[in-house]
């Protein structure tokens, strides 16, 4: 199932992350793409608020990715310098894929295949420029997954 869904504000495309965030459950796993400045970022701290984080939700700069306390706790993570991982160190990922976490991933590129082997990668999200604040998301989730299905199918 694919939808997309237009955004015209930083707020928005917070409050369309929020929407998805709280379907998901423990062990789920969010692919976010899209070019710098898209609003991968923006979008990732839309769901933390939703799922309880508290403070700074920025992209991680000296690591790949960090861990947030919450009820569920979240991990946000940044593929952007690691085009290769996956088929070299799959085992980084462990720190933050697992079935008792959400995980957001910005830039998963190369890293595709091995989130998938070992998560369950419940939505895509592909945020594209639209001219000044406007933006496009894409927003596929897996055939049959009726968590979602509210989301994709809204207006
Ligand atoms: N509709 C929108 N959705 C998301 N971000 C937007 C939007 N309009 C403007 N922006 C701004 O664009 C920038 C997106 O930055 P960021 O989320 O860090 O992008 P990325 O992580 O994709 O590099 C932020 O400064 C944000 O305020
Ligand atoms: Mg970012």
């Amino acid at each position: 199932m694919s939808q997309r869904r237009q955004s015209n504000s930083a707020g928005e495309t917070e409050a369309l992350a929020a929407q998805l965030a709280v379907v998901l459950s423990p062990g789920d796993v969010v692919l976010v793409e899209g070019e710098l400045g898209a609003g991968k970022t923006t979008f990732v701290r839309g769901a933390c608020r939703a799922l309880g984080v508290d403070g700074v939700v920025t992209s991680p700069t000296f690591t790949i990715g960090q861990r947030y306390p919450a009820s569920v706790p979240v991990s946000h993570l940044d593929l952007y310098r690691l085009a290769d991982l996956g088929e070299e160190e799959p085992e980084l990922l462990d720190d933050y894929l697992g079935p008792d976490r959400i995980a957001f991933v910005e830039w998963p590129g190369g890293a595709v295949a091995t989130i998938a082997e070992h998560s369950r990668v419940a939505a895509r999200v592909v945020i594209e420029h639209g001219g000044g604040d406007r933006r496009v998301l894409t927003i596929e989730t897996l055939a049959g997954d009726d968590r979602l299905a509210s989301l994709i199918e809204a207006p």
